[in-house]
């Protein structure tokens, strides 16, 4: 068989979501499952790529032939994403980080108190994880910078295609990344779900261009996303 498009080449994905421990049983996460970046690591391998995959929780299983690093939190996810990062090529962040984490980890389990007093929590920020990456390849020497592709993702809620659109032009140019998947999310939208709705944003779009967006299942979706990244290595 010939190779792959991607052959020769490392390709990173992060994948599901982020749990922050408040005790030793509870914690803050979110309704990610995993199933995207599980698809995009698949259409990877596919394309003949090596392909390092960091699992935050999911619901579904890491596909088979990845090199597998499991991570809990948000900081786990940063200190896996630095080491792989510096020999990917790609670097797709589909996990769902979360932006917060409680203060404090409590050693023993919250208890209810005597005084009938409510508990507060109190969240910190977590380090933007994407951004870093980007930040990070922009000290590298020119020509050495690696991943030449870092991939980011934005779920946004909002409804009107317009906002949403200008939303993630926003987030592009603030995260500073190569390639912005977009998808509009909803408790019963794309959490979870099988199919989804994608938009790819860029830094070269024309205004005046529609970006591209398909539907389908994460599979069909994920082919569409990997073949983008395929063009863009080739164009670098
Ligand atoms: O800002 P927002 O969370 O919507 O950005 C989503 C993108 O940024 C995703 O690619 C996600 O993996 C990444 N992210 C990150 N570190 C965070 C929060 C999000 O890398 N703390």
């Amino acid at each position: 068989a010939l190779p792959g498009p991607l052959h020769g080449k490392t390709v990173t994905v992060t994948a599901g979501g982020t749990r922050e421990p408040l005790d030793p049983v509870r914690f803050l996460g979110n309704r990610s499952s995993g199933k995207q970046g599980a698809a995009l690591a698949r259409a990877a391998l596919d394309a003949g790529a090596r392909v390092r995959f960091i699992a935050a929780h999911m619901d579904v299983p890491a596909p088979d032939g990845v090199e597998l690093t499991r991570v809990e939190t948000a900081l786990e996810l940063r200190e896996a994403v630095h080491a792989a990062a510096v020999d990917s090529d790609v670097l797709i962040m589909a996990a769902a980080v979360a932006d917060f984490r409680p203060d404090t980890q409590s050693n023993t389990k919250i208890k209810k108190r005597d005084d009938g007093a409510d508990p507060v929590i109190t969240l910190v920020r977590n380090p933007d994880i994407l951004a870093e990456a980007v930040q990070q390849r922009s000290k590298a020497a020119a020509g050495t910078a690696r991943p030449a592709l870092i991939v980011g993702f934005a779920a946004e809620t909002g409804d009107g295609s317009a906002d949403v659109l200008d939303y993630g032009r926003q987030k592009l140019k603030r995260k500073g990344c190569d390639l912005l998947v977009l998808n509009r999310v909803g408790t019963s939208l794309v959490f979870g779900q099988d199919s989804t709705e994608v938009t790819l944003l860029s830094p070269q779009d024309s205004e005046s261009v529609p970006p591209p967006s398909y539907t389908g299942t994460k599979t069909d979706v994920a082919q569409r996303i990997i073949g983008r990244i395929e063009q863009e290595l080739e164009a670098a």
